[in-house]
């Protein structure tokens, strides 16, 4: 489009200015899908019969994780281990905040293994203050962290129990939020945070209490829409400033746009195959 005359608009009429954003470089850990395949269900979005393509998922995360580093984030690697093929998505392996790890326990005996091998990386890391939890929880699956707060789901992965075992162990406040819809399984399928005190949610995954709780708390959110959901356009990751977005989420990234975000987007198709996009391939390391 032409650059705008600078007499075509008199000041009154222009929109409201957004604040200038600032990106906070970031500590990743990313797993390789080197044994990428979807061999069995434990979410609607998988289909073993469809299975999926092992070598373009790969492409797909090279492509992801370079977005990152061209971002200026640090990228850290887990050795991916045969026999997991859900070990590529990286979020559920643990919650690390504050240089502390909250270990994860999975739902699914699947990927069951993948708890302690996540939690023996971190340790190999100098992550030394490690908790093996009690309750079962899918690490940054249902805990995303704010500023003065973290962001924790339950109703299908993790348990309400677990929200008071990762407050007690982390000393941060934990807000319970119920998930409803069976697609959106994982908190951050439905919302991720746009900084340390703001998040994009799609309200039609939560409970009506919870829909309310995130109205009071953030009542700028960026609200999407069920098409933006549905292609798992909330599993994003936002630096503060660049937001990495599955490309298909078109609503989403021009309301991005709109208000001084700068999506990046992605293509992680085959990787959707399993229920997964960019935040779940990424588990954020916070010394
Ligand atoms: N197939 C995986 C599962 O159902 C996908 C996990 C996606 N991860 C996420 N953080 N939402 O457990």
């Amino acid at each position: 489009t032409p650059a705008m005359e600078p007499t075509s608009v008199p000041a009154a009429a222009e929109a409201p200015a957004v604040p200038a954003r600032a990106a906070l470089r970031r500590h990743y850990l990313m797993c390789r899908p080197d044994h990428f395949a979807v061999t069995y269900a434990i979410n609607p979005w998988m289909d073993p019969v469809a299975g999926a393509d092992a070598g373009r998922a790969v492409a797909q995360w090279e492509a992801l994780r370079d977005a990152y580093t061209a971002l200026g984030h640090e990228v850290s690697l887990i050795d991916p281990l045969p026999g997991l093929p859900d070990m590529v998505f990286a979020a559920n392996g643990a919650l690390v905040v504050g240089g502390r790890v909250y270990g994860a326990r999975f739902t699914h005996a699947e990927r069951a293994a993948e708890g302690p091998a996540y939690a023996a990386w971190l340790r190999s890391l100098g992550f030394t203050d490690v908790l093996e939890p009690a309750h079962t929880n899918e690490g940054e699956g249902d805990f995303l962290t704010l500023d003065h707060v973290i962001l924790a789901g339950t109703g299908f992965r993790t348990d309400l129990a677990a929200h008071q075992e990762a407050q007690e162990f982390l000393g941060r406040p934990v807000v319970t939020l119920r998930l409803v819809d069976p697609r959106f399984y994982h908190l951050d399928t439905a919302l991720f945070p746009l900084d340390g005190a703001n998040v994009a949610y799609y309200p039609g995954a939560f409970s009506p209490g919870s829909r309310a709780v995130l109205e009071r708390l953030f009542p700028h959110a960026i609200i999407a829409g069920e098409a933006d959901a549905a292609v798992l356009g909330l599993n994003a990751v936002s630096d503060g400033r660049n937001v990495v977005v599955n490309a298909e989420a078109a609503g989403l990234i021009a309301e991005l746009d709109r208000n001084g975000y700068r999506p990046v987007p992605v293509d992680l198709s085959e990787l959707r195959k399993a229920g997964g996009g960019p935040k779940c391939c990424t588990l954020e390391l916070r010394r």
